[in-house]
């Protein structure tokens, strides 16, 4: 019986140690949500109001981050909204959508 009850107690711990690891959103991720899912969706391939698919975006940083400063036709210019560390993170995390 003891032997099962160690197995047991193992896998909890394995269960417990997943969740664990469920990287908490980075500082980029919760940028995005709040001021880019609206439109690129979660994962960047929503496309609401004419947005492209962040994920076949073949922007690098200094495009994207240039694009976020800026914006572009539907896409609003973020320069008043986040700082530039702010954009630095979101960019970086957009990049990361694939
Ligand atoms: C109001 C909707 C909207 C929001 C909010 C928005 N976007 Fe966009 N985004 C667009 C649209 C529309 C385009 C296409 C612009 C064009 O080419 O005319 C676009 C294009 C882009 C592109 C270029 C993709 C490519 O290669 O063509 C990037 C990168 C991007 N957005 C990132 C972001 C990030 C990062 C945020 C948040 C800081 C954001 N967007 C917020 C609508 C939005």
């Amino acid at each position: 019986m003891n032997k099962y009850k160690n197995t047991v107690l193992a896998l909890g711990l394995l269960a417990l140690s997943a969740r664990a690891q469920a990287a908490p959103p980075t500082p980029g991720q919760l940028i995005f949500q709040k001021n880019c899912q609206r439109c690129h969706g979660k994962d960047g391939r929503l496309g609401l109001n004419g947005a492209h698919d962040l994920t076949k975006s073949n922007l690098n940083t200094m495009g994207r981050t240039y694009l976020v400063i800026n914006g572009m036709g539907k896409m609003p210019a973020f320069n008043k909204t986040l700082t530039a560390a702010q954009i630095e993170q979101v960019v970086a995390y957009s990049l990361t959508l694939k």
